[in-house]
């Protein structure tokens, strides 16, 4: 069987086959060095200095092009540092197209990009049919970005779709593809020029390492543009934590599928629930976004949902203090579930309904966690 034919859940389970040609070690080693020798007749043997890159991210890196089916993948210091990174390829008096409700960092960038660096950006509504493309076609667009499943409303946008669009304008689409890892939207396979990840969140999966992940379809300028940046930036991910994070990925389809059902089996039980307004998850069957979502969520409809509640933010907050399993705390795709108030996080720019609270599914027993859910409602 060849590398490309293999399965995604056998790559991640093996970590990318890995074996030490020295000894024999199924474990690829951390690399600390900030600096490599050269060799005999002054050449580099591969590596040069820690802030280009370093062998640990690179072997993280080769899995994940394979996983995204990417030309090549680059690691970050968070997600955070990939985005600023990416944005930095946009040139001032370019356009950038993106959904008014998304994670609220990249927005707050966006929106400093426009007011210091004269780039133009459009905020589009993910629930409204047409939005994107109207959006697009306002003006002379240079990059489109999005989320399938928009953060916290979990709207779903059609990859496929939005591909199209920003490609007939000449644009080029970026995927934020964080709460829909490979294992169940590859988003290059739908069209997208580059996807990204926190990889902080499923990927790493564990609560316990920053990171970012970048992958393009094919290395064009723009794309050595972003790898100049990481190098300038000093946004490059280090060594330990591109170990925790290919570490984690060794689990990613196991735990998202346990996590996904969990999420399946909450927002089921709670859909009609006296206790909340309304469940927002595409995996329901009175989700605006469910047919999309189906068709370009092969592995399920993801771990992440809403809930609105009764009473407002006091209502929500109310809530979130009251729960034993959940945690009440921020970010997302951790094996431990959590639980948050989005509002409080999100600050003055915040879109997001004030009684909207956000729930990240872990590994847990689903009826322990529903049973948490239910005293803390109650
Ligand atoms: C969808 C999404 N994109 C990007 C980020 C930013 O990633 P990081 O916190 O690793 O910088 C987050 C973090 O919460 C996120 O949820």
């Amino acid at each position: 069987m060849s590398d490309n034919d293999q399965s995604l859940e056998t790559l991640l389970a093996q970590g990318g086959h890995f074996i030490d040609p020295e000894t024999g070690a199924i474990v690829a080693p951390i690399h600390p060095a900030t600096t490599y020798a050269r060799d005999g007749r002054y050449e580099l043997p591969g590596f040069a200095y820690g802030r280009n890159a370093n062998p640990t991210g690179a072997q993280v890196e080769a899995v994940l092009a394979r996983l995204e089916g990417a030309e090549e993948a680059l690691v970050f210091a968070s997600g955070m540092a990939g985005i600023v990174t990416f944005f930095e390829t946009v040139r001032s008096g370019e356009r950038v197209v993106a959904p008014r409700v998304m994670y609220h960092g990249a927005a707050d960038w966006l929106r400093r990009l426009a007011e210091r660096r004269g780039v133009e950006v459009a905020f589009f509504d993910a629930g409204e049919a047409g939005s994107l493309e109207a959006a697009v076609e306002a003006g002379e667009t240079a990059v489109v970005w999005i989320e399938p499943s928009v953060n916290p409303t979990w709207d779903v946008i059609d990859v496929r779709a939005a591909a199209a669009a920003a490609h007939r304008a000449g644009a080029v689409l970026g995927v934020d593809a964080t709460v829909t890892p490979a294992v169940t939207l590859r988003a290059l396979d739908l069209g997208a020029d580059v996807v990204f990840h926190s990889g902080t969140k499923y990927l790493a999966g564990h609560s316990d390492v920053m990171a970012g992940v970048l992958a393009t379809r094919v290395v064009d300028e723009r794309w050595k543009e972003v790898r100049l940046a990481r190098t300038h930036t000093g946004g490059v991910l280090g060594a330990f934590e591109s170990w925790l994070l290919l570490r984690g990925m060794r689990t990613l389809h196991v735990r998202y599928e346990r996590q996904a059902a969990n999420a399946l089996a909450i927002a089921r039980h709670f859909e009609h629930h006296p206790g909340v307004e309304a469940v927002l998850y595409p995996g329901l069957e009175s989700h605006p976004g469910r047919a999309v979502a189906r068709r370009q969520m092969t592995g399920g409809f993801g771990a992440m949902l809403s809930l609105l509640v009764p009473g407002g933010a006091e209502g929500a907050k109310r809530v979130a203090t009251r729960t034993r399993l959940f945690v009440p705390a921020t970010s997302l795709g951790g094996v431990e579930s959590l639980i948050e108030h989005r509002a409080s996080v999100e600050g003055p720019h915040s879109a997001v309904p004030a009684n909207l609270l956000r729930v990240s599914v872990g590994i847990e027993r689903a009826d322990e966690l529903i049973a948490d859910l239910e005293q803390a409602l109650g």
